[in-house]
């Protein structure tokens, strides 16, 4: 009863990146145009949706923000070509990740064009009503969720990296455009492979975070982030061949590792 209270009485904080040419310009005529919606999204403007980095959206979540809203022209519409269509696998690729901390449904992406000032007032009155339901982010308020904060930082500095870069920066090229041997990836083939990266830089960069603090066996970390060792010690070496971690020591057969 006290929770569905404070469902009720609780105002989330949004933040919205929204494209200068098709969504600002929405959210700007809903304001002349006086339409009524809740007041709870803080706006910030970008060229482009596309421009929207997922680390961007992360960082949002773990400074307590309920929930982000990426908006952008509509499909075919994008002042940039085919911005919009990079907004797309950057957010499939965030919504991913959250996905394995239970955050996935405080983002969304949308598409509110210049003379929809009406659907922009919708669509944020909408997300406000679900944020509400879904009740503050458990990131938010003076006492945040320790465990579940670090997790959100291995995710930040996952979506950051090398691989997940290339791999959305070059989706669009692998599956629509043939290589120089003629080859065209299927779509499904991609998502699978992309899957696949999502959990391993997930778990290897939760490695990452845990040796920062202080050095530690295979076994420890396994038990310390409910890991199998053998992915652990999998993941270790690739970290080390990246020249990410290295080893601190051995004590007596036990490799230390230790993050560089
Ligand atoms: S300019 Fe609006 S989505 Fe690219």
């Amino acid at each position: 009863m006290r929770m569905e209270e404070n469902r009720v009485s609780f105002e989330p904080k949004l933040l919205g990146f929204l494209c200068n040419w098709c969504s600002y310009a929405g959210a700007d005529l809903a304001g002349v145009s006086r339409i009524q919606y809740p007041p709870n999204m803080r706006v910030i403007r970008v060229m482009c949706s596309g421009r929207v980095d997922p680390e961007f959206v992360i960082q949002a979540l773990e400074l307590g923000i309920d929930g982000v809203y990426v908006m952008g022209c509509h499909i075919g519409d994008c002042h940039y070509l085919d911005g919009n269509y990079e907004a797309i696998r950057k957010f499939d690729m965030t919504k991913k990740f959250l996905s394995f901390v239970g955050l996935d449904n405080r983002i969304r992406l949308d598409w509110v064009s210049a003379s929809e000032g009406v659907r922009f007032g919708e669509v944020v009155s909408k997300f406000v009503e679900d944020i509400k339901a879904l009740g503050p982010s458990p990131l938010s308020g003076d006492t945040p969720d320790q465990e579940l904060l670090e997790k959100v930082k291995a995710i930040r500095e996952a979506v950051s990296s090398n691989r997940m870069r290339a791999l959305v920066g070059r989706q669009r090229k692998i599956t629509e455009e043939e290589n120089v041997y003629g080859e065209k990836v299927p779509e499904e083939e991609f998502d699978v492979l992309m899957d696949q990266a999502i959990k391993e830089e997930y778990d290897r960069h939760r490695i990452l975070l845990a040796l920062e603090k202080d050095s530690k066996s295979v076994k420890d970390l396994g038990i310390e982030l409910n890991l199998d060792p053998s992915i652990v010690l999998e993941h270790t070496l690739t970290l080390k061949s990246r020249s990410q971690v290295d080893f601190q020591k051995i004590i007596g057969n036990t490799p230390i590792f230790m993050r560089i």
